[in-house]
């Protein structure tokens, strides 16, 4: 029995009001039990045998939800060319196996997906940067990361995160958006960032730009926060200019009327997570269970009320966040528009063990307090 990997990377150069943007997709096909396929087509005479392999190993190179046609039945790549975003003589390049084929997205599917808002200019929560499990420059660009400055040594740091939900306007946790002890008092808003050791972020496949670092002009904490008991524990930062958005720099959507439900969510920020000894400086992607809020009940609940007005997640031994995820988007995937459904709010210090979750804020259920408080974007 032969197994083959073939890794193959699929490239696309999408338009957008931001110009081309290079889209990326990287799929590891298997093409398993070749023999196998031998097997079924032994009835066939050689000529037609060889074909059917060529069929069958063509449409296994192209990911799910597409298909392996000619350029010219292809609208979505046709527009490209179009654009002059993708040059005629690499199409073959970019194919599934044969000259004048490619992958081509089922149109069907696509339909079936609601797109999210359009905010300030730019549909929400759809990365440029896409493939099967990519979580690497841009596949996360609604992430933000909010900066203290000493007020002795002007030092900055970034304990905390929060997400672009419009041009001038941060989503957090109330108590990252309250100046902190020890002399650090809230100072920028940096945007556009994955890995804070570099000053231009590159990956194998393309550099992402300048980060973005813009001033704050006021914070909007809700009004019932308790730090006690973290009640309410929302916020909003509003930007003294409006933030560029470009490839690393998009807003989320935020949760609509129709219900987001997963029980697959992932967390994105720069803190530790469970195992780790050092804060890294990449940009983490954690992907955790939401779980029913009774867990946080147990865990929890004698020492802080927990109410629907939150959301519990995780619970996995080895697998949460452990510190400087403050205020971190808990993100869904719908199709592919992806939804803030969280904020992260406190958990525990036996963070990563079995049973141990932490608590998110609900976002659906501030859905109207963020609305009052950024009327721009909804009205
Ligand atoms: C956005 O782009 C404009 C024009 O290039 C520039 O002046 C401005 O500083 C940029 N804003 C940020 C936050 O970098």
């Amino acid at each position: 029995m032969l197994i083959l990997l073939r890794c193959y990377y699929y490239l696309l150069i999408s338009t957008t009001n931001m110009g081309c943007q290079v889209k990326f997709y990287k799929y590891v096909f298997a093409l398993v039990i070749y023999i196998n396929i031998n097997t079924i087509i032994l009835g066939h005479s050689f000529h037609r045998n060889d074909q059917l392999i060529r069929r069958i190993k063509r449409s296994s190179f192209c990911p799910a939800n597409t298909q392996c046609v000619p350029v010219s039945s292809c609208s979505y790549f046709t527009n490209l060319l179009d654009n002059n975003c993708v040059l005629k003589n690499r199409v073959g390049e970019l194919g599934c196996g044969e000259p004048g084929l490619v992958c081509c997205p089922q149109v069907s599917q696509a339909n079936t997906i609601l797109p999210g808002k359009i905010i300030d200019g730019l549909r929400c929560g759809f990365s440029q940067v896409q493939g099967d499990g990519y979580e690497g420059i841009g596949a996360f660009p609604w992430v933000a990361r909010i900066g203290y400055r000493n007020l002795l040594n002007g030092e900055i740091k970034y304990p905390c995160t929060g997400s672009i939900i419009s041009s001038k306007i941060i989503l957090t946790a109330a108590h990252c958006a309250l100046a902190k002890a020890d002399n650090f008092k809230l100072y920028i808003v940096r945007v556009g960032e994955w890995n804070s050791n570099t000053e231009i972020d590159c990956g194998l496949e393309f550099c992402g730009l300048p980060t973005q670092d813009v001033s704050i002009s006021h914070v909007v904490v809700h009004p019932g926060y308790e730090k006690n008991t973290y009640r309410h524990n929302i916020a909003l930062i509003v930007l003294k200019s409006a933030l560029n958005f470009t490839v690393t720099t998009q807003p989320i959507c935020l949760p609509e009327s129709w219900s987001v439900t997963s029980n697959n969510a992932f967390l994105v920020g720069w803190g530790k997570a469970a195992g780790q000894t050092y804060t890294p400086s990449k940009q983490q992607v954690l992907q955790l269970p939401i779980i029913g809020l009774q867990q946080c009940v147990q865990v929890y609940g004698r020492t802080l009320p927990i109410s629907d007005e939150q959301i519990c997640a995780g619970g996995e031994s080895g697998n949460d966040a452990c510190s400087g995820f403050g205020g971190a988007p808990l993100i869904v995937k719908h199709g592919n528009t992806n939804y803030q459904v969280g904020i992260l709010s406190f958990g525990s210090d036996q963070c990563g063990s079995r049973g141990v979750p932490s608590v998110y804020t609900d976002v659906k259920k501030y859905s109207r307090w963020i609305r009052e408080n950024t009327p721009k974007i909804y009205n």
